[in-house]
């Protein structure tokens, strides 16, 4: 059956392998993926833009949107990174990254197109 030198023999390579493919799956994973816009809505604006906390405008209804909307989308986007009035900048997340803000304003203005 099994000799027992081979088991010594192949242990140390197992261990080598296996951290080989640990190094790997740690340089091919990025630091943090970036949320995508849906995520980034759901976890971090739909508690106030689904409800309309504090007078926000609801996700969705063109007519609370259209003066926004006028504004255009850097004057939206810079509202959404640095606060406006109730809502806190980054939504409150600061690790909410600039792209990131962008996708979550975005995944709101594709609902009131
Ligand atoms: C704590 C509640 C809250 C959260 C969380 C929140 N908002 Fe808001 N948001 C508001 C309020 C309140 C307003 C209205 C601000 C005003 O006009 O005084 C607003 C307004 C906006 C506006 C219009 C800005 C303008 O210049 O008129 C945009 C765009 C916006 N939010 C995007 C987002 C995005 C994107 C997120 C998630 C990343 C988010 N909000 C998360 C409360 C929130």
């Amino acid at each position: 059956m099994f000799k027992t030198r081979s088991v010594a023999a192949v242990a140390p390579r197992l261990v080598l392998v296996s951290s080989l493919a640990a190094l790997l799956v740690l340089a091919a994973a990025p630091a943090r993926a970036a949320a995508d816009g849906l995520t980034v809505f759901n976890q971090n604006c739909a508690m106030c833009h689904v409800p309309g906390l504090a007078n926000s405008p609801k996700h969705g209804d063109k007519a609370a949107w259209a003066p926004r909307v006028a504004l255009g989308r850097d004057a939206l986007l810079k509202s959404a990174i640095t606060g406006k009035g109730a809502m806190p900048p980054r939504a409150g997340n600061p690790k909410l990254t600039d792209e990131e803000v962008a996708a979550g304003l975005d995944h709101m203005l594709a609902a009131v197109k």
